[in-house]
Parts: structure tokens; C-alpha cells; sequence
């Protein structure tokens, strides 16, 4: 163990290994039993939210039945994935139990903080291509927004932002005084906020799915609030998601490894044979995965069930079966391809009518 501080890098695209010296250094709490409860949901009961900031104003909130929000938006420079859909499947979740929800198709970010993102008119493509796959996912067009076609209150508070973040403070926190990062993060900040903002809406609990590397936005938003005290803004909780690993080595899908992320543009037969060569958690042969059982925990196919499949009973059973070793690894590919496969085929059918809906929000100024 070194003593170095960490850095969580949110353009780095790695995977955060120590959970509990981020979570201890930065104050990250991890989701308690009760807390679950009040959300039965797959993703809580199976452990894929991995810890939060003041989960419990929501809960409060959620039970007093007062108005709250939940906003995430994801930086479009590139094709999405199911890491990305269980984001949004976090903000559907989020809907479903009473939130206000705002999902930011974050064009302006993808240009301004991705190299390979050489024009706006790039971002502008992976926006259209992005909400076409949030709709079909089930996000209500009224809830998405376009970073780039907001009115001019929402630019504005951007400014105000800025003048509120010191050199020092930004080098602190990201390590770097990139000005197109910069202003990737100042929007970043207004989008997270403006929900609270007249004319968006009114101050309220919030809070941001993502995935832990983005905590640094997180902590400096909430920081933001006081700076405005006529906004009279709640600091918006954060909720970090486990990432999903990819089908073979490392441990994030991620667009830089397209033969191991499953993405959602994908041809089902595409995918299918990715799922097929996923690494797993079974024994060396038949033999000893009879006699020893497999490892679910750290299987990568399994995981991909365990993200996105929400048949409880189905999902255990496997869990069971592969420790026990009556239900093997050939088998339990196939299953998992098929699940796949019938989810992207329904997903690209509705993407047919969603992706004209995209399009013409685009278009729209
Ligand atoms: N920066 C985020 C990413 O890289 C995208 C993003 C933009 C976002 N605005 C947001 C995420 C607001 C959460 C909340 O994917
Ligand atoms: Fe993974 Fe399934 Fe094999 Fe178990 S049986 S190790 S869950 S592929």
C-alpha cells in the first residue's frame, strides 16, 4: 500500500480497482440492507450499485412523497453498450419508483473532452445514434435532452459556474487544465443541477448515476451549491454502479475492446458468437467442474445475466447449479447468447421507429 492520494481520472476510461480506498478517501458510503429494501430492484438486490452519496435524502424524499430528481447523461463519442445500459436501466429504475428523470445526451462533452471526437458534427451523429438506443431502452422522449440545444438560461448558469472554480481547485481535483475538460465540466455541473434552476425547475433532492470514476464531478457539484445560495440548490446525492466486466479479460466493457463488449448496435449473431467465447468461471474439464462446481462470481458470461437479466428465479438457479456443478459452462453460453440475441432483436426493432424520433430531435434547434 503507497500513500499517494488517488486520482479518480474520469476520461481515463479504467477501471477503479480498490473500491475501499476510494470509498474511505473520498467518503463514498456503501448501500446498507435497509437501503435495498426500499428499492427492490435487481440492480440493488444483486449488489450492481456499489456505493452512493446521500442515498438517504432520496429514500426520505421517495417516502414523504415529495418531488426529486435523478439525471445522467452520457458524453456521445461513440456507440453505446450494455455498460451503458445499465445507466439508463438505473434511471428507468429511478422513474418507476417516482423520480423526475432527465437523461443528457452529452454532445458538447463528447467533443470537447474525447480526442478521437474530431468535430461537432461528430458529436451531433453519436447524439442521434445514442438516443435512438435510450428510446427504444424505454426513456421517455420529454426526459432526454441535447446538451447542444438548450435554451440560453442553461449556457449561462455554465458561465456562472465557472467563475466560481478556482485554477487551483480544478488542477486538485482532475490533474489536468485541459480547457476543452474544462468546459466539459462546467456543463457537466449545469446539467446535474439544472433541474433545480428556474426555468428548468425547482430546488429538490437529486441524484446521479455513474459510474465511480465520475465521482470528481460529483464532489465538485455538490460543492457548487452553496456558492449560489440564492439557487438555494440541494447538493445532488451520487450513485456508483459496478461496471460490468467485458466478455474476456479486463474488467470494464469498454468501446476500446469492441470483441468484448456487447454493444447495442451489435448484429445478434454478432453477439452471439462474442458471448460464446466469454471467459468463465468453470473447471479446466467436465470432469472436475462436476466434482468442484463452477465460479458464477467471477464469470464473465454470468455477469451479463446478472446485469440484465431481471428473472430472479431464473438468474439464482443458474447461480446454484454452476456452484453445485450440475450445469455447465456449454450450456450455459447458449443460454445467455439466446438471451442476448432475443434482446437485441426486440431492441432493434423498436430502434427502427426510435432512431427517426432521434433524428428529429436533432434537427430541431
Ligand atoms: N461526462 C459524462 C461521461 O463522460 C457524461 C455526462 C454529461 C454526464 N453530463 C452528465 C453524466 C451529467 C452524469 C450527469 O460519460
Ligand atoms: Fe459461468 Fe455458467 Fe460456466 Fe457457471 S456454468 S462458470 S455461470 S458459464
Amino acid at each position: 500500500m503507497t500513500d499517494e492520494p488517488i486520482k479518480l481520472d474520469p476520461w481515463a476510461n479504467v477501471e477503479v480497482k480498490d473500491y475501499e480506498k476510494v470509498f474511505e478517501e473520498f467518503g463514498v458510503e456503501r448501500v446498507t440492507d435497509d437501503q435495498k429494501k426500499a428499492f427492490k430492484h435487481h440492480l440493488f438486490q444483486r449488489n450492481l450499485i456499489v456505493g452512493h452519496r446521500d442515498l438517504g435524502n432520496i429514500i426520505k424524499a421517495k417516502e414523504a412523497k415529495k418531488p426529486f430528481y435523478c439525471l445522467t447523461g452520457i458524453a456521445c463519442s461513440g456507440p453505446l453498450h450494455f455498460g451503458h445500459k445499465t445507466i439508463i436501466d438505473t434511471v428507468l429504475m429511478f422513474r418507476k419508483f417516482g423520480a423526475k428523470t432527465f437523461f443528457a445526451a452529452a454532445d458538447l462533452d463528447g467533443y470537447l473532452s474525447r480526442p478521437k471526437v474530431r468535430t461537432l458534427d461528430e458529436a451531433y451523429d453519436f447524439a442521434a445514434e445514442n438516443i435512438g438506443h435510450a428510446l427504444a431502452l424505454g426513456v421517455d422522449e420529454k426526459d432526454i435532452y441535447i446538451q447542444s440545444r438548450m435554451p440560453s438560461r442553461y449556457y449561462d448558469f455554465a458561465f456562472e459556474i465557472s467563475k466560481k472554480i478556482t485554477p487551483a481547485e480544478f488542477q486538485a481535483i482532475y490533474g489536468t487544465m485541459e480547457l476543452g475538460k474544462i468546459s466539459a465540466v462546467i456543463l457537466q455541473i449545469a446539467d446535474i443541477l439544472h433541474p433545480q434552476l428556474n426555468p428548468f425547475g425547482k430546488p429538490m433532492q437529486g441524484i446521479v448515476p455513474v459510474g465511480l470514476d465520475q465521482d470528481p464531478h460529483i464532489r465538485l457539484t455538490r460543492d457548487m451549491c452553496a456558492k449560489f445560495p440564492q439557487y438555494k440548490m440541494f447538493p445532488p446525492g451520487g450513485l456508483y454502479n459496478a461496471h460490468q466486466p467485458g466478455l474476456r479479460e479486463g474488467t470494464k466493457m469498454s468501446s476500446s475492446h469492441p470483441e468484448t463488449a456487447i454493444f447495442l448496435s451489435d448484429k445478434p449473431e454478432e453477439a452471439r458468437k462474442k458471448c460464446m467465447k466469454a471467459l468463465t468461471g468453470g473447471g479446466n474439464n467436465l470432469e472436475e467442474q462436476r466434482k468442484y462446481g463452477g465460479n458464477p462470481d467471477i464469470c464473465h458470461s454470468y455477469a451479463t445475466l446478472k446485469f440484465h437479466m431481471e428473472n430472479e428465479k431464473e438468474v439464482q438457479r443458474i447461480y446454484k447449479e454452476c456452484k453445485a456443478g450440475t450445469w455447465f459452462c456449454g450450456e450455459c453460453k447458449k443460454l445467455t447468447a439466446d438471451f442476448v440475441c432475443d434482446f437485441l432483436k426486440a431492441h432493434q426493432e423498436k430502434l427502427k421507429k426510435t432512431r427517426k424520433i432521434a433524428d428529429r430531435m436533432l434537427e430541431k434547434e
